[in-house]
């Protein structure tokens, strides 16, 4: 975690927790789910990027071009980090936890596990609408991240070269300052455990029971059934919750967290306490810890939230039209806001003045929400939560506070709609487009995209693209269909108004 001094404020120390904290899950209990042994895996993607593209060399320069393909992000800048933070190591992208564990006595193991910013620091956008990789904000999300790709990229290479005689040779070219204990724990204790675990999966055709996510988009829920031992849905391939990570500007304002706001604080009040445990709590599917542990962790969480208070998204770099952000706020007080809460608004910053915490129907795929089953629920009332979170599942999805939307396409809790555009005029939502390493396009305030849903010929991404098609279960792009009683030119202006958000 980046360093702050004893006396440094509050805030601060929760942007480093954010930043950099471990949360428990650098430990032998995580390994089981979440965390890697990284010099392993390290060594094991380089390899097989070696095969891929055998002018690779043997170096931390191809693991980074490995990692940066998933939505990793190697920043030289990070805005709202803590005071002093060291940027990123060229062997670690921004937000991979990393420490030591000694398994048995005399042993050294380097685990890596993602920590909160591997998700949810997100890349700056340049006036013109493309993507500023070296620039990175903490608390935008990582709409890039593919953790399906990372953790079936991981599996595949161990399949192929756990048993490679090479591999130790190559872990010390990537590693040279690998110590005797380290390589020599590598050799037998990891390597044998990663061997004997291989051996398990034969024949499987993913390492996990359940579907990971797409760019941008996790499976926090199957991920947590998969914690807590609970039934997941179809087996695991069917649990397909997916959720677009959110930006967590105004979440202090929700009295539930949550697309479906499950998780309702006791006192039915945002209190910034009760949410932060709430909080503390999500590092068990996302970190693969006990509840226990993660009960430990909550005053990190408390200081994260005093942070998360003052926290803005990068302000709109593109050209505002005053007079038709103007008309937006009109429209939005008449057609928005009684769900997603009120600005006073002057011609500045708008503020949120009031938040109504809306929850229900609006028509949008369920699978999401049918995914918090009673099960899930009961098994969390159960747990060292059971107290700290009242679940209340099956209400739909909660209507969230608009913070930072110009930058989180795309759309609604499944990533289902590439545009703000399309999200207002449904006849304008494409069955299939591309998500991830994308540029933004500031006319339908969306992803750039041609008519067939495709990046422009002219556009490189920064990390490796993948479909989203919303005929695939959970990725249903229907509902939510305000907006599309207004005229072109006023749902024009709305967006205006929601690029200040
Ligand atoms: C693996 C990616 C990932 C990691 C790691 C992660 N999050 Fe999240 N976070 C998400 C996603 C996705 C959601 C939305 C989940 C949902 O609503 O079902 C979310 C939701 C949240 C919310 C609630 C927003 C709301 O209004 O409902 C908060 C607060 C939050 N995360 C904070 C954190 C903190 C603090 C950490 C580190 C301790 C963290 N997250 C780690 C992906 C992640
Ligand atoms: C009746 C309540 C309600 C009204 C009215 C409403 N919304 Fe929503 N809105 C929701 C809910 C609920 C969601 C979440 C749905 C989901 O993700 O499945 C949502 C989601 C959104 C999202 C997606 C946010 C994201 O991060 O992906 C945007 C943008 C949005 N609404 C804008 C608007 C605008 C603009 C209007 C006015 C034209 C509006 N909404 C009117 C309830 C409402």
């Amino acid at each position: 975690m980046p360093q702050t001094g004893t006396s440094a404020p509050l805030a601060e120390k929760g942007a480093a927790a954010f930043a950099g904290g471990g949360f428990g899950g650098i430990s032998q209990t995580s390994l089981e789910t979440n965390a890697v042994p990284f010099k392993l895996v390290a060594t094991v993607l380089v390899m097989n990027e070696q095969l891929r593209d055998p002018t690779a060399p043997a170096d931390l320069a191809t693991l980074q071009r490995v990692m940066r393909r998933f939505g990793f992000l190697y920043p030289e800048r990070v805005d709202g980090a803590p005071v002093g933070m060291r940027l990123p190591i060229a062997e670690k992208p921004l937000g991979m936890t990393h420490g030591f564990i000694a398994p048995i006595g005399g042993a050294r193991v380097e685990v890596a596990n993602l920590g909160c910013a591997a998700c949810h620091a997100g890349v700056a956008y340049a006036a013109d609408g493309n993507p500023q990789p070296g620039r990175v904000v903490l608390g935008m999300p990582n709409t890039s991240l593919d953790l399906e790709s990372y953790t079936q990229a991981i599996f595949t290479a161990l399949r192929r070269h756990a048993n490679d005689p090479a591999l130790l040779a190559m872990a010390d070219t990537l590693f040279p300052e690998m110590s005797w204990q380290e390589r020599a724990s590598l050799r037998w204790i990891v390597l044998p455990l990663a061997r004997g675990r291989l051996e398990t999966l034969a024949g499987a055709a993913r390492a996990l029971p359940f579907p990971n996510g797409l760019p941008g988009a996790t499976n926090g829920v199957a991920a947590l059934k998969f914690q807590m031992g609970t039934p997941l849905m179809g087996g695991g391939p069917g649990d397909r919750g997916y959720v677009s990570i959110p930006d967590l500007g105004l979440r202090h304002h929700r009295s539930r967290l949550l697309v479906d706001g499950a998780y309702a604080t006791p006192s039915g009040q945002a209190d910034a306490h009760e949410l932060a445990v709430i909080t503390s709590f999500f590092t068990v599917p996302s970190m693969g810890v006990t509840p226990e542990m993660a009960r430990r962790h909550i005053p990190e969480a408390e200081a994260i939230f005093a942070w998360l208070t003052d926290y803005r998204p990068q302000a709109y770099p593109g050209p505002i039209d005053q007079a038709a952000a103007e008309q937006g706020a009109a429209l939005y007080a008449r057609g928005c806001a009684s769900c997603h809460g009120s600005f006073d608004w002057n011609a500045g910053v708008p503020r949120l003045a009031t938040y109504p915490d809306w929850i229900g129907d609006v028509g949008t795929a369920q699978l999401r929400a049918l995914a918090v089953d009673s099960a899930l629920a009961e098994a969390i009332g159960k747990s060292a939560y059971g107290r700290a979170i009242s679940v209340a599942n099956g209400q739909g999805y909660a209507a969230p506070p608009l913070a930072g939307v110009w930058a989180s396409a795309p759309y609604l809790h499944n990533g289902s709609v590439p545009s703000l555009a399309a999200l207002l005029d449904p006849s304008l939502r494409p069955a299939r487009f591309m998500v991830g390493g994308h540029a933004l396009d500031w006319q339908t305030m969306g992803l750039r995209l041609t008519p067939e849903g495709r990046y422009p010929s002219d556009y490189t991404p920064f990390s490796e693209p993948q479909w989203i098609d919303t005929a695939q279960p959970g990725l249903g792009n229907g509902g939510h269909v305000y907006g599309s009683e207004l005229t072109a030119q006023e749902r024009q202006a709305l967006i205006a108004f929601l690029k200040l958000l």
